[in-house]
């Protein structure tokens, strides 16, 4: 029997004996149907208000697709949505055709068809899956998921959790508040919202056990919003950032800051007393910090004296190190957007500036643009790249963000070494597919161009990306 065959069969056998179609995907299949269709969920908790949503198979977030790494994956989608849409498996490095960009690497699907993605997945570790058509509103509306690619030689842990946190913007009827792409919001943060739920719904408290370690993967699935996460009474230990793993290091005030699009692996022991429970708070934005849930600690008696002993060592993936010596060097250059600090950065009004740079955005133009050139919406066909490399180039980009917003910048198809920020080398020189850029800051990358095709590169803020932070980068 081939082995598509004995897969179905063993799916057959287990829907035989009745578990839901998740169970199955828990066993960690290779093969998939996702079907994108509006449902309803209860977002903000089992007694509040509905709310008409854009899902993957129903609900929010979509399907925990669960691969393994090194074997092929086969993945259909169909669209039941009224629009055309697309699927971007973000942060895998898979071959262009199955990138999920319209116009760029694939048709849109329309409604009523389906489109069958089939990759190999390099790379082990945290990635998550959106549309990459309309994309400010089919994110926004709910339309994302999480994907884990399985490391051969996991590490020890007690549990292994996911938190995938999203940010809505809700009415108090609980329908999603309309008014996607405007052009003020554009031009600033973007479009922020008031609701950030955990795994789909607002979370008063999430179970753990004293003694226990946990790998908690988190993914921020936000249009929009950056977080800066704090664990009270613990000490996270970040061993993996957008899938890969690092050295395992204790970040800085035990802060973890992640914008939207980027995933961070922790690993948690939890050294807090049984009963007890412990708040998790995000205070990126100054007199917005908000608790996104609790640690909340059972009765019982810690199931292990100490920490555990064992590594956190991820086993690395086979990313290709790129030759400094050697590298072409090419500046980014991030513009656009007002003037000043505004809204969401906490300095001021929301005019505070009230100077549009260069007018952009103004007229409904594009707002941003990289190197002088604006390219709006979520893909196109027979768009010249900023930059064309040879197949196996090693390259240094230099993200200069010269505006006064934060903007995190995703490339397609490709992990990139962070080199220094502001001129200070970055400690632990992670690999990351998307990197948050402060105002100002000067960030500098490389990788080896080893992945041929034509791939996106664009603000993950999905009102920048629509308005013009976007280009094409190519690899020949
Ligand atoms: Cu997750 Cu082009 O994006
Ligand atoms: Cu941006």
């Amino acid at each position: 029997m081939s082995r598509r065959g004995f897969l179905q069969a063993g799916a057959g056998l287990l829907l035989a004996a009745g578990p839901p179609s998740s169970l199955l995907h828990a066993a960690g299949s290779n093969e998939y149907r996702i079907v994108a269709a509006p449902a309803h969920a209860r977002l903000a908790g089992p007694d509040h208000a509905e709310t008409g949503v854009w899902t993957y198979d129903g609900t929010v977030p979509g399907p925990l697709v669960r691969l393994r790494q090194g074997e092929p994956a086969r993945l259909v989608v169909e669209n039941r949505l009224t629009q055309e849409t697309t699927v971007h498996w973000h942060g895998v490095r898979l071959p262009n055709a199955m990138d999920g960009v319209p116009g760029l690497t694939q048709p849109p699907i329309w409604s009523g068809e389906s489109f069958v993605y089939e990759f190999t997945p390099p790379d082990a570790g945290t990635f998550w899956y959106h549309p990459h058509a309309n994309s400010l509103e089919q994110l926004g509306r709910g339309l994302a998921g999480a994907m884990i690619v399985e490391e051969r030689d996991p590490v020890a842990v007690d549990r292994d959790l996911l938190w995938l946190l999203a940010d809505w913007r809700l009415r108090e009827t609980g329908e999603i508040a309309s008014g996607f792409g405007n052009r003020m919001e554009a031009a600033m943060s973007g479009r922020v919202g008031n609701t950030v739920t955990l795994n789909g719904h607002a979370s008063e408290g999430e179970p753990v056990r004293a003694g226990e370690r946990v790998r908690l993967r988190l993914i921020n699935g936000s249009l929009a919003r950056i977080m800066s996460l704090r664990f009270e009474g613990h000490k996270p230990v970040i061993v993996a950032i957008d899938g890969q793993p690092c050295e395992p290091y204790e970040p800085d005030g035990g802060r973890i800051l992640f914008g939207p699009a980027m995933r961070i692996d922790v690993v948690l022991d939890m050294q807090g007393e049984p009963g007890r429970r412990y708040e998790v708070v995000d205070n990126f934005y100054d007199g917005l910090s908000y608790r996104l849930t609790q640690l909340a600690y059972d009765q019982q008696p810690p199931i292990r004296e100490h920490p555990l002993d064992a590594s956190l060592d991820l086993p690395r993936n086979p990313l290709s190190e790129p030759d400094l010596g050697t590298a072409e060097r090419h500046d980014l250059t991030l513009q656009g957007g007002m003037m000043g600090g505004g809204m969401m950065a906490g300095t001021g009004g929301m005019m505070s500036g009230g100077l549009m740079q260069g007018m952009m955005g103004m007229g409904g133009g594009p707002a941003w643009a990289i190197n002088g050139m604006s390219m709006t919406g979520d893909g196109h066909a027979g768009m010249a790249p900023a930059l064309t490399f040879q197949r196996g180039r090693s390259v240094v980009l230099i993200l200069r963000n010269q505006t006064a917003w934060w903007h995190p910048m995703h490339l397609h198809g490709h992990s990139m070494r962070m080199l220094s920020r502001n001129g200070t080398p970055v400690p632990h020189r992670q690999w990351q597919d998307t990197v948050l850029t402060a105002p100002k800051d000067v960030v500098e990358v490389a990788f080896v161009a080893d992945n041929p095709g034509d791939w996106m590169l664009h603000c993950h803020v999905m009102d920048h990306q629509m308005t013009g932070m976007m280009t094409v980068l190519r690899v020949t």
